[in-house]
């Protein structure tokens, strides 16, 4: 059963016995440490298990001699070896579970692992077994487009479970683009007021308005930390600017109105690289975004820059590259901020600070550049890898736009593989340290869709990002993803039913 989980554990020793989960595992907790996640934990077990009880109760640091179905919490002790930080031990024997971890993010993987086992399960009984398990890549993410279409904040922190049971770290939002904006900064109510909904006589207006409240944003940011997942949001600029610039017009060169976008595409709709007002602007946001997110990480965007009102610009068109000036300023702002700028693909080709991380998305080739260039890299194929708004089958009946990308297309990603035949023996000074999928929602307009377009797929990169492998056992791994498929669709989930191939 155990090697049924996906992301595939590293070792998995079997032993004698099974523990029966009859009531709520008590957990023992040092009388110091915060309770806070014991309930956040429960709260996502609860809603992917069903049980009639919680999962955990927390019951102090007394002795656990004389209770029944104890969960012993091992924190201090760092588990064999040379496990890093986000490592676990689980060890289940007849008469209790032990957990050694040596982080928070540690310890919320091995009780996905204890969930996942539950999952499986059935009826509640958990063979006996040692795991102890390590994930390759530091980076194992999940992008989710909450402005092509806005999606309440429900339907994060159901996503966030998702990402926990499957041992994902990142939560990347994409709060900014063309068709909305989605995040609060104070100073600025417009951006939300204008920028947050698509004028009248969009095909699926009324579904597409919205913004968070910082609190709720906040509260999402905790919620993930305490599941071992760091919110890493993003503010879309230069480009996909038009409903900021819907909001305030004067952020553009030319002060010119412009509207929040109804279609789908890439807009001239760029911010002055030159003005003082967008540098103030852009302070405030990462101002705001550093007040909401505890998270080392602001992704600045940077991709998909039209450089025509630049070049009308009598001020852009006199600087020697503006959008190296004002991804550069970005950046820079940022690292003032205190976190680490990350930004597309397409920026890679500038020089940036040397602590910007970039998200590859358009190739291999374009990998390699940017890890010759020392950055450190993201990897987000486009091409049959990692973007989930594709379709899982050339059907169509399926649901996706502008490619296919199958399961096992999914399945067969992993980071280093992706650009081993494009290393050469030139020098490349920085690190591949993960990857991630991402759901652009240009056709994702409902919660339910989110399920079915990402969660399948998002499983099977996930196998990838923590092994580093895979295609290894290709056969047991399809078996694997069929069971989660099974079991997700009897707790309620709407994915994908259809063929892996
Ligand atoms: C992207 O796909 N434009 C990052
Ligand atoms: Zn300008």
């Amino acid at each position: 059963m155990w090697n049924q989980i996906v992301p595939q554990p590293r070792t998995i020793r079997p032993a004698s016995g099974r523990f029966t989960v009859t009531a709520s595992l008590r957990v023992v907790l040092p009388d110091s440490e915060d309770s806070r996640w014991v309930r956040r934990i429960n709260d996502a077990a609860s809603r992917l298990l069903s049980l009639p009880f919680p999962l955990l109760t927390v019951v102090g640091s007394e002795t656990t001699d004389a209770l029944e179905s104890t969960l012993l919490i091992e924190d201090s002790a760092v588990p064999a070896s040379s496990t890093p930080a986000d490592g676990y031990e689980l060890l289940v024997t007849s008469s209790d579970i032990t957990i050694r971890c040596a982080s928070t993010a540690g310890r919320a993987h091995a009780l996905a692992t204890l969930t996942y086992g539950l999952l499986l399960s059935g009826d509640r009984s958990l063979p006996a077994v040692h795991i102890t398990d390590t994930p390759v890549s530091p980076w194992r993410g999940f992008m989710l487009d909450v402005a092509r279409h806005f999606f309440p904040i429900e339907s994060l922190h159901h996503i966030l479970d998702f990402l926990w049971l499957l041992r994902l770290n990142r939560f990347h939002l994409h709060l900014t683009d063309d068709q909305g904006w989605r995040l609060p900064v104070p100073g600025y109510p417009r951006l939300t007021e204008i920028g947050g909904t698509r004028p009248a006589g969009t095909s699926d207006d009324q579904w597409t308005g919205g913004s968070y409240e910082a609190t709720e944003l906040r509260e999402i940011d905790r919620h993930a930390e305490a599941l071992g997942i760091v919110v890493v949001p993003e503010v879309d600029l230069p480009g996909h600017a038009s409903a900021a610039l819907a909001a305030y017009p004067e952020l553009s060169c030319s002060g010119a109105q412009h509207r929040v976008e109804t279609r789908w595409g890439i807009f001239p709709a760029v911010v002055c690289a030159h003005s003082s007002e967008v540098r103030n602007f852009l302070t405030e946001v990462y101002r705001t975004l550093t007040e909401i997110f505890g998270g080392e990480f602001i992704h600045v965007g940077g991709d998909e820059v039209p450089t025509k009102p630049w070049e009308e610009c009598p001020h852009c068109s006199a600087l020697e590259d503006p959008y190296q000036t004002i991804v550069g300023v970005m950046a820079e702002e940022v690292i003032a901020a205190g976190r680490r700028p990350i930004a597309w693909d397409e920026a890679s080709a500038l020089d940036l600070p040397a602590e910007t991380i970039i998200i590859n998305w358009r190739g291999p080739e374009g990998a390699m550049n940017a890890l010759r260039r020392g950055y450190d890299l993201i990897l987000a194929p486009e091409r049959r890898a990692t973007y989930l708004d594709h379709r899982h089958r050339d059907s169509p009946l399926e649901p996706g736009r502008l490619g296919v990308c199958t399961v096992n297309d999914s399945s067969s990603f992993a980071p280093e593989p992706y650009v081993q035949t494009h290393r050469t023996g030139e020098p490349a000074s920085g690190t591949i340290i993960g990857g991630q999928a991402n759901l652009w929602t240009e056709g994702v307009r409902f919660h339910r869709e989110v399920e079915y377009m990402a969660f399948l797929r998002l499983a099977a990169v996930a196998q990838g990002l923590w092994t580093g492998a895979p295609g290894s056992d290709a056969e047991r791994f399809t078996d694997s993803l069929q069971t989660l498929r099974d079991r997700l669709r009897y707790a309620g989930y709407a994915v994908y039913p259809g063929s892996f191939e």
